[in-house]
């Protein structure tokens, strides 16, 4: 086995394990946190979606940088190309690439603006913006799981 070979494993695995915490954390968020706050008067609400986004954003930032990373990796070194790399890989590229640019313009748009009214106390303008940001976030999670589909089961029809 060549050096670079050893490598494949621990490529796929940060491949993987990126995905989980990004897919993960919108899952999470969408389906356990958001429904529980919803409990909470709005204030409140607003005040701990703005405890939690910076935190979880920061994760995403570096999926972000490691799954196009890993992923361009294992296309051109591990399959030698796009062509070889079957239609999967395909779907996963360009729809990655998506939910790469929707996370980017939540962060600068709609994330930035929530802060900016969470900090003026403009609770209904902030609540606007997190509706936004939600929005984004349900699409990035159907898209994720699409995406985490296409990696895993594409082996066999792609
Ligand atoms: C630039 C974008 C991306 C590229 C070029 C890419 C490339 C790849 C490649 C080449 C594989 C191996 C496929 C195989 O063995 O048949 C793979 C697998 C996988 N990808 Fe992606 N991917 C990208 C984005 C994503 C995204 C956004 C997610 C999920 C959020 C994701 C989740 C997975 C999973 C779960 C696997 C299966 C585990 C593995 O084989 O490593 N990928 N990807």
């Amino acid at each position: 086995m060549d050096t670079i070979e050893y490598l494949f494993p621990v490529v796929s695995t940060v491949h993987t394990l990126a995905a989980v915490v990004w897919v993960g954390g919108m899952f999470f968020a969408h389906m356990a946190l958001r429904p529980s706050l919803m409990l909470e008067e709005p204030q409140v609400r607003l005040r701990v979606w703005r405890e939690v986004f910076p935190r979880f954003f920061a994760w995403v930032w570096l999926c972000v940088i490691a799954i196009p990373a890993t992923g361009y990796a294992m296309v051109f070194v591990d399959f030698g190309g796009f062509a070889a790399a079957g239609r999967h890989v395909e779907v996963m590229h360009i729809l990655g690439w998506v939910m790469v640019f929707l996370f980017i313009f939540l962060f600068v748009r709609p994330f930035a603006n929530f802060k900016v009214a969470v900090a003026a106390e403009d609770f209904p303008t902030a609540a606007k913006h997190l509706a936004a940001i939600r929005r984004i976030v349900t699409t990035n999670l159907i898209l994720g799981i699409l995406v985490t589909i296409a990696g895993v089961s594409g082996r066999f029809w792609g």
